[in-house]
């Protein structure tokens, strides 16, 4: 089965990232089709507000690009390009949008939510969905695996395809949205989901100084260091939990219980376990990002998925008399 989904390079990714998207992604490119990009367009919306911001755009796609290839993205398996290298997308995303009513998008809540969080209300935010379907259409994905904030964005995908095969007929494959259930939402170092907006993240590349800070923010109760502790409860346990086998949580839980430790030592534990997990992975993204190799992979990714949109194109326009 073709799967096709998109990411955002939007600054540095967290362990809630990690678990909650990107672990379950690339298992399913074992056997599927998968077919991702990095959504630099999309990710003008917020970047181009200021001349700061936008100064470190090149520079967070390349990040982007060796996280997602360290994390276990195989580009011989998978396709995987950067969005702009594929401009059929702004044409068909022209094409979509007289076929998108006003009213889909001003029902959009992930459009109403950025404009309440400060974003300007300009057209890129606006018809942000459009362009969102176009990535999706180019590519006749039937299944595109996204976070629950997204699914909106896949309905009103649904509403323009079928619009437009309704009048021009069966161009298009009606894609549905892959939400895995079973993905829990991964708590931050409050104990409130983790996510960058809250700053209560565990970043996945960052120096173990900085692990170490980030890790030590965990809020825990104020049980006194010789008296047994309760792991059930525990923000800390909660996050070993993602990390270690059923081995490794026994002798945590039998520490909590024993007494005699506080939790400073797990919080360090836990720091040294993280560190581990991504060792290989971290080794990787600097050897990436200190080579030539993203730009030949994104590169050759671009010409296949190019083959693709090109086919999808000569579709439309014949649909369409063009
Ligand atoms: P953030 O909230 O930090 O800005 P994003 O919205 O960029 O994160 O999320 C990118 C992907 O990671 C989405 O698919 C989202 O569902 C997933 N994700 C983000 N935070 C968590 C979390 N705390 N638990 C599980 N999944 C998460
Ligand atoms: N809007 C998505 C997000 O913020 C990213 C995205 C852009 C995307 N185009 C897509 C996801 C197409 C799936 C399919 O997460």
């Amino acid at each position: 089965m073709r799967i096709f989904t998109g990411l955002q390079p939007s600054g540095d990714l967290h362990i809630g990232n990690y678990f909650g998207a990107i672990a379950p992604m690339m298992k399913r490119q074992n056997d599927n089709e998968m077919i991702m990009f990095i959504a630099n367009y999309h990710a003008m919306t917020s970047i181009l507000k200021d001349k700061k911001t936008a100064s470190n755009f090149k520079d967070n796609i390349n990040k982007a690009a060796a996280a997602f290839l360290a994390l276990g993205l195989n580009p011989n398996k998978s396709i995987f390009y950067l969005q702009s290298d594929v401009k059929e997308v702004l044409e068909l995303y022209w094409i979509l949008s007289q076929f998108t009513p006003m009213g889909l998008l001003e029902r959009a809540h992930s459009y109403k939510d950025k404009i309440a969080k400060g974003l300007s209300a300009n057209h890129g935010l606006f018809s942000y969905p459009v362009l969102m379907a176009a990535d999706i259409l180019l590519f006749d994905a039937p299944l595109v695996p996204v976070g629950k904030d997204q699914i909106q964005h896949l309905e009103i995908t649904r509403d323009i395809a079928i619009k437009f095969n309704n009048e021009f007929g069966n161009v298009f494959t009606i894609p549905e949205a892959l939400v895995d259930e079973n993905t829990q939402t991964i708590v931050g170092t409050d104990g409130a989901k983790m996510s960058k907006s809250y700053g209560n993240t565990i970043d996945i590349f960052t120096s173990y100084k900085q692990l170490k800070k980030q890790v030590n923010k965990i809020v825990s109760d104020s049980t006194p260091i010789e008296e047994p502790k309760d792991w059930k409860n525990c923000n800390i346990y909660k996050i070993a939990e993602l990390f270690l086998d059923e081995n490794g949580l026994a002798s945590l839980r039998a520490r909590y219980e024993k007494g005699g430790e506080g939790y400073g030592h797990f919080k360090l534990y836990l720091c040294d376990v993280i560190w581990e997990y991504f060792d290989k992975a971290r080794s990787e993204y600097e050897r990436l990002l200190q080579g030539k190799e993203i730009a030949d992979i994104l590169n050759d990714g671009a010409k296949k998925a190019s083959i693709l949109a090109q086919n999808k194109m000569q579709q439309v326009y014949k649909a369409l008399s063009l």
